[in-house]
């Protein structure tokens, strides 16, 4: 250790603070079996699949940290097309009908096959559902933080929403809610209510890779895969494997923000003043866990959980009773090195990303939009830092 390093140890140890953790890191004060199982489920999380151990055949991609990357669990550059059909139900206004056209091989189109099943149907990616009524483009965003989120108790996110503007500040906010009618908090548009089932899902989704919670192989289109194009045995993944990997997600860390310098704490100010707050809520605070590390933890979070209509310009599909305009508060977290923003990653900067929040997120768009150069410059250089 440099002189300089054992200065910057003791002074940590000094004021009792917690070393900050860098993108990757895994939560503090984990127990050594967990630490273990972090190590273990990364190797499954960065492993790659083949046809012979699972992989397809339709998939995005051959491994989770083939999109969740650089550390494994941050942003990728693979983009993923999914696609659902939007039916406004008359009486007009809803309840409107969301179709996740599970029938026709939605929500998720796979963009790749592998050899086996490019030569029985002569396709190089799943067939675009005939019956969509909307194309979204989902760039693969950063996953670091999620098993905090995942702990956030219910009436907290309640304790958020204002579906009917009660408050006039013209930010409502309404939670998603799976099929039977639990919470909804995971990807974009905030439909599935647990980490567990995301990551399960994910291996069906995105790999094909059947495993104990996700047994069904994907169809092609809605109809079943030719025989003979899938040699793995079900389920592909073991289940300890799947725990593994669900361990890795989970005790992922939100990486500590960086020292804000003067503007960055001024940009702060500013974020809660011009109402970015009101969505991006900075502190959550985790309930009850089996694991003491994840457990009674206030967080970084600059999310409230919510959906908000986010205005026409950015709107693509619907997803549960998020309707194609809503979007669950993307946390802001990891954004230092971030090169594109919003969920198709439309945004080269973060100027442009505020620039283009619409519907409920005007006022505060507007309120950014007048503030000096200086001071919106303050606000980029306080987001740069988380
Ligand atoms: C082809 C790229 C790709 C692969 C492979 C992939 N993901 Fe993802 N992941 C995405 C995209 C895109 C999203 C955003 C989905 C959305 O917008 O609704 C996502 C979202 C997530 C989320 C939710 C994040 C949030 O903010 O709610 C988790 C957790 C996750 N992935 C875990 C995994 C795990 C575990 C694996 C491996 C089994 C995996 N992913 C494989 C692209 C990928
Ligand atoms: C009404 C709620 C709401 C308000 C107010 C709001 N946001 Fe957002 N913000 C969102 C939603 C929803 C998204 C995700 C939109 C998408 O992916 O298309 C988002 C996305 C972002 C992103 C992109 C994050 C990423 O990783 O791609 C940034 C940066 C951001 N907001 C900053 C701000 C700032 C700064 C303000 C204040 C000027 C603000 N937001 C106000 C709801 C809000």
């Amino acid at each position: 250790m440099t002189r300089h390093r054992v200065a910057i140890a003791l002074l940590f140890f000094a004021a009792g603070c917690e070393k900050p953790l860098k993108p990757g890191d895994p939560v503090p004060k984990l127990t050594k079996e967990q630490r273990d199982r972090f190590a273990r489920g990364k190797v499954v999380f960065d492993s790659v699949f083949t046809p012979e151990t699972g992989l397809g055949p339709l998939f995005n991609q051959d491994a989770c940290g083939e999109c969740h990357e650089d550390p494994a669990g941050g942003r990728g550059d693979e983009v993923e097309v999914h696609a659902t059909a939007f039916h406004a139900s008359p009486p007009n206004p809803p309840p409107a009908v969301c179709d996740p056209l599970a029938q026709e091989g939605g929500p998720v189109i796979q963009l790749h096959t592998t050899p086996a099943l490019k030569q029985a149907l002569g396709i190089d990616q799943e067939p675009f559902p005939p019956s969509a009524t909307a194309r979204a483009m989902r760039t693969s965003p950063v996953i670091f933080g999620r098993g905090l989120l995942d702990l956030v108790p219910d009436t907290v996110i309640l304790s958020y929403a204002d579906p009917s503007d009660k408050n006039h500040d013209g930010v409502k906010g309404r939670p998603n809610r799976f099929v039977d009618g639990r919470i909804g908090r995971f990807g974009r548009k905030g439909f599935v209510p647990t980490l567990r089932e995301f990551n399960a899902g994910a291996f069906g989704a995105e790999m094909s890779v059947t495993n104990p919670e996700q047994p069904t192989e994907e169809t092609v289109g809605g109809k079943p895969i030719p025989a003979g194009v899938d040699p793995a045995t079900d389920p592909e993944l073991s289940q300890e494997a799947l725990d593994l990997t669900d361990d890795f997600v989970r005790f992922l860390a939100p990486p500590t923000p960086l020292k804000a310098g003067k503007d960055g704490r001024h940009g702060r100010d500013l974020f809660s003043q011009i109402g970015c707050a009101t969505c991006h809520r900075p502190l959550l605070r985790t309930g009850d866990s089996p694991v003491a590390a994840l457990k009674n933890r206030e967080f970084a979070a600059y999310t409230d959980l919510l959906l908000h209509d986010m205005g026409p310009d950015l709107a693509d599909i619907c997803v549960g009773l998020a309707t194609p305009a809503d979007f669950r508060t993307e946390p802001l977290l990891d954004l230092r090195g971030a090169e594109h923003f919003l969920h198709d990653g439309r945004a080269t900067s973060l100027e442009q990303a505020i620039e283009l929040h619409g519907g409920e997120a005007a006022g505060a768009r507007d309120r950014f939009k007048t503030l000096s150069e200086a001071d919106r410059a303050a606000v980029v250089a306080f987001l740069k830092s988380l």
